[in-house]
């Protein structure tokens, strides 16, 4: 029965109390559309404010990687403790269940292989397709430096535009090549220009020294690439130190899947980006779920 006139004295109001308004919790993202924010909110936690995204998305440039070759076998048992996956659009349809739960970060840009130069990438995605996917960013590689910057910049922009038409946000994923100096006076350059030119958020390497200037000035969320397989205290520390000087957690993939107990890797690296763990106690927590699975 709908509603008849005359029956407001049994609605309730609350003309006392005021609506609230609420600033969104990822640092610089208060004034995206909701869809935006809805799809950022999926990929970071809103309790923690942070995220573990597992990269596995190596393969789209370099092949089968060591601990990527099957990864219906390595990956999708650790899919579960991921907050993210990020990956390409031919393994998301091949390989990921789609009533999966996880939110979905996809590698849009692409067109080259290690065999060539790697900064000449292309939009390899349509944005028509990113919709279909029902993904919650879309991930282009930004060469600062490279031989081809202005094309994977543009490529960047460009994926912008789509994605705000869409509510869809970018990932800008800073790459370093082989021949350049990592350390935080390139990466406060390579992040912040992404930032400026609209990413909702970066992705970029953790270096040692001053990484805090490197968070502190890029006004959008920043998550750790982790890089080559290094020892997993290493890993551990590395993610702790990140979290700690301001990024917003990390999009780690081989000092994961290609760790002695990736499931155990992973529980651990989230006990440091979402709980404050110390290296060290993630690391007990690590030993503790490897002895037990063996
Ligand atoms: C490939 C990527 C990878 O997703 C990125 O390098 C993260 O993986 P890893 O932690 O293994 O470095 O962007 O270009």
């Amino acid at each position: 029965m709908p509603d008849t006139e005359g029956t407001s004295e049994a609605k309730q109001y609350y003309t006392s109390v005021p609506q609230k308004s609420q600033n969104y919790f990822l640092k610089g993202s208060n004034s995206l559309d909701w869809g935006m924010k809805n799809r950022l909110g999926r990929i970071f936690n809103p309790i923690s404010g942070r995220t573990v995204m597992l990269a596995i998305d190596h393969g789209y440039f370099q092949g089968p990687t060591t601990g990527l070759e099957r990864l219906d076998v390595n990956i999708l048992p650790l899919a579960p403790f991921a907050d993210t996956l990020m990956l390409t659009r031919g393994v998301l349809r091949s390989i990921i269940p789609p009533e999966t739960q996880k939110s979905i970060v996809l590698r849009v840009s692409g067109g080259t292989s290690i065999l060539k130069e790697l900064s000449n990438e292309s939009i390899a995605v349509d944005i028509e397709d990113a919709i279909r996917l029902n993904v919650s960013a879309m991930a282009v590689q930004v060469f600062i430096g490279g031989e081809h910057e202005r094309e994977s910049i543009i490529n960047m922009t460009k994926a912008v535009d789509m994605g705000t038409r869409y509510g869809i946000p970018t990932l800008a994923v800073t790459a370093v090549g082989k021949d350049m100096v990592r350390d935080a006076k390139y990466f406060r350059l390579a992040t912040r220009i992404c930032a400026e030119l609209g990413a909702q958020y970066v992705k970029t390497y953790y270096v040692p020294e001053d990484f805090e200037t490197v968070t502190a000035s890029c006004p959008v969320p920043i998550v750790i690439a982790g890089g080559k397989k290094i020892p997993e205290l290493d890993a551990l520390a590395m993610a702790y130190h990140a979290v700690q000087q301001g990024a917003a957690g990390v999009d780690m993939g081989r000092n994961i899947f290609q760790a002695e107990s990736p499931i155990a890797m992973i529980k651990a690296v989230r006990a440091v980006v979402h709980d404050n763990e110390s290296p060290e106690m993630a690391f007990e927590l690590y030993n503790s779920l490897r002895i037990k699975k063996s």
